[in-house]
């Protein structure tokens, strides 16, 4: 049983340090076909790229998330792109604005984002965008020419339904994560109006842990919880969810030899 993409873990997180293995393998037990995890700065990414070349069931995403990108060194980029060349990297990410932590100014969140696009477009790899609270400026950057053409996710995907329609126009992914399954969610409305064949699962682990296991650490595992409601809002069978999206992750991260 193969069903599903965890598009969006960080397995490199030390709250994995204990059994990160045991993790992995229950993740398969459960129908995950494959983990993309995803790097925060040059640490993390190092060790996402180790972990894809430990388990074959996972990939990884390398990059700067905008809340860590304060006072980057020059050679943090040299090493990102170096990594961004290993055959498991599937994309450049997790990379974005964050106006909500705000922990660098919005015009050196910008340049960091810019830069590395550049990565991306010179190796051909999708972008895995984090947005908080940075909706317009979002919309202005992924419709611009270049990034359109790079294309990729807007991860954990927040907002009202006008930008959903936004970024709908653009040919980028959304996926949704554990927080579809809480009580009274915006996020239904949202499921609703993105097309299946632009939707990717994600569980955001160790964050977000959808229902019944809220409050616990979230893993790859649990995704099943997140794909059923989003199945049940989309009145399809969740055999069906995980095949179509399993095909949409392939087609935007093609290097996911799955
Ligand atoms: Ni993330």
């Amino acid at each position: 049983m193969e069903l599903f993409v965890d598009t969006h873990a960080h397995l490199d997180f030390d709250l994995f340090d204990e059994d990160r293995e045991i993790v992995i393998q229950r993740a398969i037990k459960n129908g995950v076909a494959a983990i993309i995890t995803i790097g925060v700065d040059v640490e993390s990414s190092k060790k996402a790229v180790e972990l894809a070349e430990k388990y074959a069931t996972v990939f990884a995403a390398v990059g700067i998330h905008p809340t860590e990108c304060a006072d980057i060194p020059d050679r943090d980029f040299d090493l990102i792109e170096e990594l961004a060349n290993h055959e498991k990297v599937v994309a450049i990410g997790e990379v974005g604005l964050d106006y909500y932590h705000m922990r660098a100014p919005k015009e050196i969140q910008k340049n960091v984002f810019l830069y590395q696009v550049h990565f991306a477009e010179k190796l051909g790899l999708p972008l895995i965008i984090h947005n908080r609270e940075a909706h317009e400026d979002i919309y202005d950057l992924i419709k611009s020419k270049n990034i359109s053409e790079i294309g990729g996710v807007l991860h954990s995907f927040s907002g009202e339904i006008s930008f959903l329609e936004k970024i709908l126009l653009t040919d980028f992914y959304i996926s949704f994560t554990g927080n579809i399954t809480f009580k009274n969610s915006k996020s239904e409305e949202l499921v609703k109006e993105t097309p299946l064949e632009r939707l990717l699962l994600e569980t955001d682990s160790p964050f977000l842990t959808p229902v019944p296991l809220r409050g616990k650490r979230n893993e790859p595992g649990f995704i099943i919880h997140s794909a059923k409601k989003i199945a049940e809002i989309k009145q399809i069978e969740v055999e069906e969810l995980g095949e179509i999206t399993t095909e949409n992750a392939k087609r935007l991260f093609k290097k996911l030899d799955i």
